[in-house]
């Protein structure tokens, strides 16, 4: 028997229709972008995330000439949320990614690795953490939950 699974997402098809706070995460993440250490790749990637006590915390990636002991900026990010504010809830994550040089660009999805992890502080904190994904030119994809990015997640109930 076949069956689908269906996930939400959202279009937000520019800037100005996001309100102030997710303005700030923008602004937030495209800063620390240009902050990213990534001379392997050239592709520079920004996250912010926004905390239940109202505190924003960036990340962007860091690479290494050993490639695999790199690091995307989304875990860059929520690792050391969780290692600082272990029992602060993450309410939004935001990331935005595009070579070095881009002046434009398409909404950058988080990896597969991101998006367990993401899964991991999602399931620990038992609230849904929305994501928000977006392009240089203010286009962004947001889903209410990793869950959406990530249908048939493995996680700690199946330990
Ligand atoms: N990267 C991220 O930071 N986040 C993602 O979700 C996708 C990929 C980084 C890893 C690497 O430094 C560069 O982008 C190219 O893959």
């Amino acid at each position: 028997m076949e069956k689908e699974i269906k996930i939400n997402f959202e279009v937000i098809p520019s800037y100005d229709e996001l309100n102030d706070i997710e303005k700030t995460l923008f602004d937030k993440a495209k800063t620390i972008r240009e902050q990213a250490y990534a001379p392997y790749s050239n592709f520079w990637v920004g996250c912010a995330v926004l905390l239940e006590n109202g505190e924003i915390v960036t990340g962007s990636n860091q690479e290494n000439a050993a490639y695999p002991s790199g690091l995307c900026a989304e875990r860059t990010t929520i690792f050391w949320t969780s290692a600082n504010y272990p029992d602060v809830k993450i309410k939004k994550l935001f990331v935005i990614g595009a070579p070095k040089d881009a002046l434009s660009s398409t909404a950058i999805p988080p990896c597969g690795s991101c998006r367990q992890s993401i899964l991991e502080y999602e399931a620990k904190q038992k609230k849904p953490i929305e994501i928000y994904f977006a392009s240089l030119d203010g286009e962004i994809l947001k889903t209410k939950s990793i869950r959406d990015l990530l249908p048939f997640s493995f996680d700690a109930s199946f330990l």
